[in-house]
């Protein structure tokens, strides 16, 4: 069996234009065109082109794209003064800090800081808390982009056995709440599954739809997962390749060779995850300028 390849590139694509249809939409009826600031402390390569590909995206679907670049030596304060006064612009309706911060800065203090209005990135208390209690706002912009590319390729995760490898609080945690929502589109039975699991390829095999967001280069092969499986690569690792210009390659935590002989569906890297996430964060800002809207 060869799998067939879920192109998040093309969906991704299909969403910024529904998006984009929107902003026109705020533009011409309100007057507001939607504002999306993304911070970024320090120099560390991927998240500047994280950062870039997300601004790109914005200007395209109409936004307003404000890029705010600050020093690796940046100080809390100064961090924190650049917070309170994007959530103090009135032009600015979703904001983000990009991870990983340098060293000596606290991400929580970031996110702490965040007014909820805001979090397109929805990883505030009362954001993942809303998610917890089931009537989510904003939902962390990878797992609503897994979710999506399931439903909108025909992989509906209604009573399937999701197993999610990995749990951090910016794609485990929130897709492993979100898929086992009583809604359409989701109604899962989740596994997480982490570093500490015992046997973990015993649970993997299990699994109808597969997640791997464990951050390990290929780190899942074929023999871990069922015939017929659906395996979403959430990895985005930088491997060395000497024959690049750049000197690396991505690859993600799935072995794509072994396991798309295996699977029924997957999704490569790069252009699997990554654009969805990039237009679910749009489209999370132009639900903050629809409430910014519904609120003046
Ligand atoms: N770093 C890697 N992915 C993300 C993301 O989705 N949001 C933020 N803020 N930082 C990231």
């Amino acid at each position: 069996m060869t799998a067939n390849i879920i192109d998040g590139t093309k969906l991704a694509n299909q969403i910024r234009s529904e998006i984009a249809d929107g902003v026109q939409e705020l533009k011409a009826h309100h007057n507001i065109t939607p504002g999306l600031a993304v911070i970024l402390v320090g120099n560390d390569p991927a998240s500047a082109v994280y950062v870039r590909n997300k601004q790109r995206a914005a200007t395209e679907a109409g936004m307003i794209a404000e890029d705010i670049k600050l020093p690796a030596e940046t100080t809390r304060d100064e961090l924190s003064a650049t917070i309170t006064s994007l959530a103090n612009n009135d032009d600015i309706h979703g904001m983000l800090v990009q991870m990983p911060l340098p060293e000596h800065l606290d991400p929580v203090f970031a996110i702490d800081k965040l007014p909820a209005s805001k979090d397109v990135d929805g990883l505030t208390s009362t954001n993942s808390g809303l998610l917890v209690g089931g009537r989510p706002r904003f939902i962390p912009a990878t797992p609503a982009g897994i979710q999506q590319m399931l439903i909108r390729s025909g992989y509906d995760p209604n009573g399937k056995h999701v197993v999610v490898c990995g749990r951090s609080d910016i794609v485990g945690k929130p897709i492993s709440l979100l898929l086992i929502q009583k809604q359409l589109g989701a109604n899962a039975t989740v596994t997480i599954c982490h570093s500490r699991t015992h046997d973990i390829e015993t649970i993997t095999r299990q699994a109808d739809i597969l997640i791997a967001a464990i951050g390990r280069p290929r780190f899942i092969n074929s023999d871990m997962v069922k015939k017929g499986a659906i395996v979403i690569d959430v990895g985005v690792n930088r491997i060395e390749a000497p024959e690049r210009k750049s000197g690396y390659r991505l690859v993600g935590d799935v072995d794509f060779d072994g396991v798309s002989e295996k699977a029924k569906a997957i999704t490569p890297v790069p252009g699997g995850v990554g654009p969805m996430t990039i237009a679910m964060l749009l489209k999370n800002t132009l639900e903050a300028a629809k409430s910014y809207v519904a609120q003046q």
